[in-house]
């Protein structure tokens, strides 16, 4: 049974509230904590929601969260278009990561459209600002309740 649930954020999403508002939203990256801690709080699970802005870091991290056999919800940011180091620790370790983005990728500049991490993730959500955030999080508990069933 899975005990946390892990939300990694990549680099400058620390900027969230003041950063480029009118494609990231006017919340704070401590608001959605705020928010995914309720919710997971009423489904009795753990949260591990942390920011990097440096790629061995988050490297890092997936790989203990893989090795744990936990989800992880990433937003990769930048790193989600240049990392193979990412995509490495996800299919080093087998984890279970849904891909989650502010802004619809697609929409923006040429060098966003493509994603490393996409081809690893179960599933991907963008362009629906920090509800995407909760979204994954749906996603994870109906896996969650499918496999305790
Ligand atoms: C982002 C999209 C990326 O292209 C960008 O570099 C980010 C944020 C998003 O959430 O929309 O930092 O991942």
């Amino acid at each position: 049974m899975t005990k946390t649930i892990h939300v990694l954020n990549g680099p400058n999403l620390n900027l969230l509230g003041s950063r480029e508002p009118e494609t990231y939203g006017t919340q704070t990256l401590a608001d959605i904590e705020a928010k995914l801690a309720a919710i997971c709080k009423t489904h009795g699970v753990a949260l591990q929601f942390r920011q990097s802005n440096h790629e061995g870091e988050l490297v890092t991290w997936i790989q203990e969260a893989g090795k744990a056999g936990d989800p992880i919800i990433i937003n990769a940011g930048a790193y989600s278009h240049t990392s193979i180091a990412l995509i490495d620790a996800i299919k080093g370790t087998n984890a279970k990561v849904i891909e989650v983005h502010l802004s619809n990728i697609h929409a923006r500049e040429s060098y966003r459209h493509h994603s490393f991490i996409s081809g690893a993730a179960r599933g991907i959500i963008m362009g629906l600002g920090a509800l995407g955030y909760e979204l994954a999080l749906t996603a994870i508990f109906a896996d969650m309740a499918k496999s305790e069933s």
